[in-house]
């Protein structure tokens, strides 16, 4: 029998937060076939999807750093794939590989230009999921905003919020391996623990507890040098009020805005940018795609030497899963990189 593949496809912008049997639909079609390949093409099975929070942004019909999804369109994603079949020099049958276009569906043709064939470095317990994880596009996002825009000093204080989840956890560890005091943010007590306990961090704190700004407060005696911002909203306005002279303000991304309809920024110490002369810049990871290379490098050799240390949430159920892991993302079910398994690898999985 013909094999058959899932695909998730938009079926309407969501004017709040994705609204589950609503937003997305589930469609089954025709698996495409290795007679289907043109030259510089390649048939990949997926194995793995990235849950992001951008893609919540990917939804939305307004200008922005990619183009919308449009509607009826698959619901675009990173992947990680197996190549089942192959008209490219860039990878055989067998090969692992990467795709930010191929988007949440289990088989698809993708052009060779749209397909990236990692190296991962030679460390014991490097994983497939790693693409995805340490060595995955969250991770680059925390080198690139901490190193390059924060560029925290020893002795500093740092503050991260999400820092339980993908980019935050990379970002608050670099931190710390810069020689930063680093205070952490998170939804859970048990996200606190692991920051703590897991990842060394001076401090970490749970942004739900009733007392959160006090202790934010108190957790900030010297003020903070160095603020990455993975939520906005009323963290970031609670930051620019801790706010050192000369502070840098990486701004990430402002995950508690995404679902809210009506966008609301720093409202009562935004005058703190002008008094406390602080710097503050937004950046997409994609602007140092130049030296992905050397970062991942840079990345490896701290994991290799243990002072880096990843997590990773990973859901079953395939495809089925996705409206799950978007709970999760935005309800804070996730520890590290979140991602669904459509295909679980098997040992012949080249890396
Ligand atoms: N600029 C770039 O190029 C770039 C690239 C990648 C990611 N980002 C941004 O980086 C941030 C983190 O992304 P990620 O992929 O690493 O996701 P993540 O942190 O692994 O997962 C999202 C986390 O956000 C927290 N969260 C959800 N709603 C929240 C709310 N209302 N207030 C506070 N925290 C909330 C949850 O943790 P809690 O349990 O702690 O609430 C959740 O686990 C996002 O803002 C994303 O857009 C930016």
């Amino acid at each position: 029998m013909a094999r058959q593949s899932q695909q998730l496809e938009l079926v309407e912008r969501p004017t709040k937060g994705i609204v589950p049997g609503k937003t997305f639909r589930q469609r089954t079609v025709a698996a495409p076939t290795a007679a289907d390949l043109r030259d510089g093409q390649l048939l990949l099975e997926c194995l793995y999807v990235s849950f992001d929070p951008a893609m919540r942004g990917w939804l939305d019909d307004r200008r922005s750093y990619l183009p919308p999804v449009q509607i009826g369109e698959v619901m675009r994603a990173m992947t990680i794939c197996r190549v089942l079949a192959s008209r490219s020099a860039k990878a055989r049958p067998g090969d692992i590989v990467t795709t930010a276009t191929m988007g949440i569906r289990e088989v698809g043709i993708m052009p060779e230009a749209q397909v990236e064939r990692p190296t991962l470095p030679a460390l014991p317990g490097v994983r497939v999921t790693d693409l995805l994880g340490v060595f995955g596009m969250t991770a680059l996002t925390a080198f690139f905003g901490m190193t390059r825009i924060g560029q925290p000093q020893p002795g500093e204080t740092v503050v991260v919020s999400a820092a339980a989840g993908a980019t935050g956890s990379v970002a608050a560890q670099i931190a710390k391996i810069r020689g930063a005091r680093v205070v952490a943010t998170a939804g859970s007590d048990e996200k606190c623990r692991w920051l703590r306990e897991e990842l060394g961090m001076d401090v970490a704190l749970n942004y739900k507890d009733p007392d959160f700004k006090e202790k934010f407060k108190a957790a900030t005696p010297k003020f903070i040098d160095v603020y990455f911002d993975n939520v906005g909203g009323e963290q970031l306005d609670l930051a620019l009020g801790r706010a050192n002279m000369f502070a840098r303000f990486v701004m990430c991304g402002a995950i508690s805005q995404y679902n809210a309809g009506t966008q609301s920024g720093p409202s009562r110490n935004f005058n703190t940018i002008i008094s406390q002369r602080i710097k503050m810049q937004g950046f997409i990871v994609f602007d140092y795609a130049k030296d992905y290379r050397s970062a991942l490098t840079q990345i490896a050799q701290w994991l290799g030497e243990g002072k880096l240390k990843r997590k990773e949430t990973i859901l079953k159920g395939g495809i089925a899963a996705s409206e799950e892991a978007f709970r999760q993302l935005f309800q804070g079910g996730n520890m590290g990189k979140l991602m669904v398994e459509v295909k679980n690898p098997d040992e012949t999985a080249r890396l």
